[in-house]
Parts: C-alpha cells; structure tokens; sequence
C-alpha cells in the first residue's frame, strides 16, 4: 500500500514540479475533482475515512472537519421532504417543516410526461435544498410485480421501458437543485412480506429484461449520485452488499461511480459490505434506542482494527469514501462553489403538483359519457366515502410527507362547484382497524345518492398509518394487502349506492388494482386517482366537472382478480422459507396477460380522454445501426382539447425463444387542439428488438420479421405495421 502512496506522490509531484518549473512560481492550479479527493484522502486519517462510511445520527453520516467536509445530511422520500427527524427517531410535527405533497410515484408515471417528471424532481430538490437535506431518498422504481405489494404506490409501474423515461427527468430535475437523488430499492424489492430476510430467485434473462433496466437509466440516462440497495436478497444474497448486483452490474457493467447506501439496517455482514459494495451503512438496529451508538456499526470502529491488523486493505475503504467526496463535489456540499438555495411551500410548487395531478388522473370508463358532470345543470350532490374527506399524505411510511395542506375530493368538489349547489357527504364506511360492513353508514350514504342529481363515490385503499400498519388493508410500507378487494365494506356500499343512484362516479384512490368484479358491470364511470398529491382534490374534481381532459394511462394492469396476475398464477408470492422464485420470468404485467391471452379488467397503457383521437399513417423506415423510425400521426377527431400518449409495442414475430406478445419500446404525449394532428417521429434502436441471451450472456438481435404497434393501449392498437430486421 505504501507503493500506492508514493507512487500517488510522484505523479503529484510531478505535476506540481512541471507548473513550477514553466511559471516559477506555484500557480494554484485548477485540480480536477478527482485529484482533489486523492488529495484529501491521503490527508484523512482512518478514524476519519471510516466516520464517513457510516451513520452517526438517524439520517446523517460524520464530518471531518478538519478537512472542511460537513456532516452528509439524507431525508426521505420520493414524493415530498419528510417532517424533519434532527439527529433522532421521532420526527418533529412542528407545522415548519410542513411541505409540499406531490403525486405519488405511480401518479407521476401515470402521466407518461417525462417533462413532469423533471418538473416533479426540481420541486423537490428545490425542497429538499431549502430544508438542507443532501441526498432525497427517491425516487422509488422496483417492478409493480404483484397488486399486493403495500409500496406499489410508492413506485412506479411494472414495464421497464415506461419507468426508465420517467425515472431520468425526476433525477436530473433533483440533482439539478445541487441535491442527489437516490434511487431505489436495488433490487428487486417487490414486496414487503418478509422484506428483510426473503431471497428473490429470478432468471438472467429476467434480471435483464425487467428488473435491471429502470436502475441502468438511472445511472446510464439520469446520471443518479446515489443509489439504496434493498433489504431483500438475492440468489441468496443480500442486496445491499452484493458482489454480482453491486460490484460486477452496478459498478463495472454500468460504471455507476456514485454512492451505495444501504437500505436502513440493510446491512448484515461487515466483511461483505466491505468487499461488495456498500459506501454507506444506515440505519442499523443496534436496539439502543435512540441513544444509538454509531461506532458499533458494522462499518464502524471494526473497519478501523481491519485494516490495522491487515486483514482488508485501506484501498476498499478509500474508495467508498472517494464516491462520497465525488457527490458532495457534484452537488457543491464541499468545493466551494455557489449552492442552490431551494425554496419551500412556493405556489410554482404548489401549482407543479396539481399539473402533475391533473395529469396522473386516469378515466378508466366512461359509459354513455356520463362524464364530464355539467355543474351548471346540478342543485344537490352526493359526496360519498370516506377517502372523500381523508388526508392521505402522511401515511404510507418512510414516504410520508407532512403536507402544508391537502385538498380532500369532497373539499375539491365544493371548490369547484357553484355557490347555489347543495354538497351532501356521507362516509359511507369507516377506516379502522379490520373495519367491516356499517350498515348505517351504507344507508344513509344511499339515501344522499337517491336524492342527488349527482353522486361521486370516493372509495379505495388508504395510506397506512403507524397505528394502522399491522392491519394490512392498507397502502404502506412493510405489510403487503391481504387481497385485492376493497376493505371496510367497500364493496357493500358501491353496490347500495349505485343501486339507488346508476349514475354515481365511482373515484378509486390507492397504489394499485383494486378487484372490482362485485360492481364493475353495474358502474358506467370510474376514474382511478391514484395518491394524486396536495392538489389531489382539486385535480379530481376538475377531471369529473369537465376543467380537465383527463390525460393518465394505466402503469400497471388492472387484474380482474388475484389469481390472474402472474405472480400469483404461474410465479411465487411471498414464496416460502424466506425464498420467491419468480416463475413467470419475463411475463410481468401485460407481458403476461397479453401473450397468454388472459383478459384484465383494464390493461396496461388505458386511459380514455374526453374527447377522441384518430390514428393515421403508421410508417416504418430503417434507420442507422439496425434502428426503425416509426411516424405515426395522430389527430384530434373530438370537440375539446385533449391529450393522447401514443404508444408504441413491438412483437418478435418469430423467435427461438418465448417472447412476450408485444413489449412497450416507445411513446410520446400530444396535446392536440380539437381537428389538431400531430405527426411523431421516433426511432427503435436495435435494442428495441433485441432479447437478453442468458446462455451467450448478451443482448441478441434475432433476424426476421418484427410487428411495430402503435396503440392508445397495450389492448387498444391502432395501427400494425411489419418490418424485416
Ligand atoms: C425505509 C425504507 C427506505 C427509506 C429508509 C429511510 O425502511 O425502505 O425507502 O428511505 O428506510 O427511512
């Protein structure tokens, strides 16, 4: 090691002489980033490498300084600045730190407006700077591979492609701010049943072609600074030191030069965090309370009689700590540049969530175009449900988020309708612990839809509370659901209610599908909102009153029930003796249900507007390096302005492999005036085409012909075109 050193100082040296020598004098020159690491590292001391490399209070790791560098202060989470924890456990509710709730990660995708996404991201960097937060641990991009999973919502979809363009506006817009993003949880976390000890067991091809991708756009596309391995493990082992995830995909493959920081008390094993791959532990459970004592980590002091006694070398440590430095240099913690000064609560993000809102609402349906509502025909309507009136941000977890306000659909609604209205709510159930039917709640909800002219139903899932976490009907973090039907008697009540009232709007709430095979047929419009935010309220309402064209696309299938989503019909879930094999492999989502013909309740890619979209002139070009250039024009055939995500799948027509029936390769948002068309122009590269060969370990092109599919839907093409690579 001693070679290392001075071979370090002869090159410094030499650089130095060489200014010396053709100015006289020694200029300070201007030492790249790099070189100025290796110069503080060969200044630190262990103790002080080693400080950095763990935590030393819930969401910070220790400063040296010494050498000017600062304590390296994180904060969750992906939709908004936590309330703020200082140096412990219990976060202050002190309304200073209230903040702005955006979208949900699903509602951020169901936009399919990878511009929002920057938007999305810049307010909360902007946030989190202003709070003085260095690292936001977000966004949140594992595969939605099972409805149950209590942090779907969190999430963002179960396609790869769909989450790889949204993931990298959201990073840039954070880091853009001078705060890195953290992107996680890699990988593979795709479910919160025995989180902490399951194995996930999923073939290469798998890894590849659907769980790895969101995480290489994240580093390849978005340029993440940090990155959270996840708590499960992997073949066996855990995610967050991983020699194959971390060193030989993440870090070689990849060239991800960033930071790992491990998921709270992700960390088992000090040898293994060492070697493969962790920068950062957090979060370890020592059971000392809050008087944690940081040093006992397993990155901690024992890292420091490691190396003396020789038993790993100085080099490993080093280099966690250079991608610490590398960070705090990009995002100006240290340098001495200017940094960004944030800002918090402002109406620009205040309005950035309601557009996020207003473009996550996803009309699911909408028979004999029951909506829009026209408020100026209307005397009295029913608010029913009790997610009408329920806050919902500060549930769900680590992701929670204290809001500066929270507009309700029933406080929405009244907003946007006229003074003369009439606004009836009742609650029609009750959210508390294994709540069943309330049969006087019912009726008196069906008695407010009966005399209404019109009547909205807001029912759904609920971010879990603290107190409520282990009733796991919930939306949250560390319980999955029980099922995928409605939980306090929410099915009752639907049904009671559109009994009296057909025409009542059935608004959906939650992370994910929901079974709706006990009232579906009976419902003519029903619109899925998601967790839409601060705003949410206010968006919803001007989705069902006609000031919004409601724009959302589906991220995820809406199975009819459980058992034929495939990781319930063909994989595992929760798998047994703490493994899940992954048995459907590649057919996640609508890769399944399309390509074994299984029919859900709503696809993947739907979403239906107020107004209507025509699809013109499919043409497929060759372009460079095996590419196809794929126009299509879309024109706006209805009365209103609208906005159309066109979407484009290809097919494999013919291959030595199973491959999925038609797999998402590109899509664009229009917003087209009415009569208005659009001609959009995107190019396939070759890898559009390619499937991952796991026996030849690389990415294959299969000559032969290919389908390109341009549709509104993965169940709505509307134009087919054939094309031979
Ligand atoms: C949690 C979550 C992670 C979060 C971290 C800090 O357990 O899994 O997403 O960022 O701990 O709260």
């Amino acid at each position: 090691m001693i070679r290392k050193h001075v071979f370090k100082w002869v090159i410094v040296s030499v650089v130095m002489a060489g200014f010396v020598g053709c100015t006289g004098t020694p200029e300070k020159k201007t030492l790249s980033v790099e070189q100025k690491i290796d110069s503080l590292l060969t200044e630190m001391t262990l103790e002080e490498k080693v400080t950095m490399i763990h935590a030393n209070a819930s969401f910070t790791t220790g400063a040296v300084p010494r050498l000017g560098i600062p304590e390296w202060t994180m904060s969750d989470g992906p939709h908004g600045v936590r309330k703020e924890h200082g140096r412990g456990w219990v976060g202050s509710e002190s309304p200073e730190y209230f903040a702005t709730y955006l979208p949900v990660g699903v509602s951020l995708a169901s936009t399919w407006n990878p511009e929002l996404g920057y938007t999305f991201g810049q307010v909360l960097g902007e946030e989190a700077r202003y709070r003085g937060k260095d690292v936001i641990l977000g966004p949140g991009i594992n595969i939605l591979r099972t409805p149950l999973n209590g942090r779907n919502f969190e999430y963002m979809s179960e396609d790869p492609y769909l989450i790889s363009k949204m993931v990298v506006g959201y990073i840039k817009g954070v880091q853009d701010q001078n705060v890195a993003a953290c992107v996680k949880h890699y990988l593979a976390n795709n479910q919160e049943t025995d989180r902490n000890t399951v194995s996930v067991e999923m073939s290469e091809r798998t890894l590849r072609e659907i769980y790895l991708p969101g995480f290489a756009a994240a580093v390849k596309d978005g340029g993440v600074y940090t990155l959270m391995g996840a708590y499960n493990k992997f073949r066996g082992q855990y995610c967050t030191h991983h020699e194959y995830l971390i060193n030989k995909v993440l870090k070689d493959e990849l060239g991800f030069e960033g930071a790992v920081i491990s998921d709270w008390g992700a960390v088992h094993n000090t040898l293994e965090a060492l070697k493969f791959g962790t920068d950062v532990e957090m979060g370890t459970d020592l059971s000392q309370g809050d008087k944690k004592d940081y040093t006992k980590f397993f990155m901690g002091d024992t890292v420091i009689s490691l190396v003396k006694s020789g038993t790993i070398s100085e080099s490993l440590i080093n280099d966690k700590v250079r991608r610490i430095l590398r960070v705090m240099y990009k995002t100006n913690v240290i340098g001495g540049e200017k940094r960004m000064e944030g800002s918090f609560n402002t109406p620009e993000h205040q309005a950035a969530a309601l557009k996020i809102a207003e473009e996550a609402i996803v009309l699911l349906k909408n028979e004999g175009n029951l909506l829009p509502l026209n408020k100026s025909m209307l005397k009295n309507v029913a608010v029913i449900g009790a997610n009408a009136s329920r806050k919902q941000g500060g549930g769900g977890g680590s992701s929670q988020v204290n809001a500066k306000y929270e507009i309700t659909p029933l406080q929405g609604i009244e907003k946007v309708l006229f003074e003369n209205v009439e606004v009836t709510y009742a609650e029609g159930y009750e959210v508390t612990r294994n709540a069943k039917i309330n049969t006087d709640k019912i009726k008196e909800a069906a008695e407010a839809a009966k005399n209404a002219d019109a009547s909205i139903l807001v029912c759904g899932w609920v971010h879990g509370y603290t107190d409520l976490w282990n009733d796991n009907a919930y939306d949250a973090e560390s319980v999955d659901k029980p099922n995928m039907f409605l939980p306090f008697g929410q099915d009752e009540l639907i049904n009671a209610v559109l009994k009296v009232n057909p025409n009542t709007i059935i608004v959906i709430m939650g992370g994910g599908p929901v079974d709706m095979t006990r009232w579906e047929s009976k419902a003519k419009a029903i619109v899925f909102a998601g967790y839409p935010g601060m705003e949410g309220g206010t968006a919803i309402a001007r989705v069902i009153f006609g000031d919004v064209n409601p724009s959302g696309k589906l991220t995820m299938t809406f199975p009819k029930r459980l058992e034929d989503s495939p990781a319930h019909a063909i994989g595992e879930y929760p798998g047994k003796d703490n493994v899940v094999y992954y048995n459907e492999g590649i057919m996640v989502g609508y890769r399944y249900f399309d390509t074994k013909k299984v029919e859900p309740q709503f696809p993947f890619g739907h979403g239906l507007s107020y107004t209507t979209f025509l699809y013109e002139n499919l043409q497929l070009t060759k372009g460079d390096n095996q590419s196809v250039i794929a126009t299509v024009t879309v024109r706006n055939t209805g009365s209103r302005p609208g906005a159309e995500v066109m979407q484009l799948y290809v097919k494999d027509v013919e291959s030595s492999v199973e491959r999925p029936d038609k797999e998402l390769k590109g899509f664009q948002k229009v917003f087209l005036q009415p009569g208005e068309s659009k001609d959009i122009i995107l190019t396939l590269s070759v890898d559009a085409f390619r499937f991952f060969d796991e026996k030849k370990m690389e990415w294959v092109l299969e000559p032969g012909k290919f389908q390109v599919m341009a549709g509104s839907s993965s169940r709505d093409i509307r134009l087919t075109k054939e094309i031979e690579l």
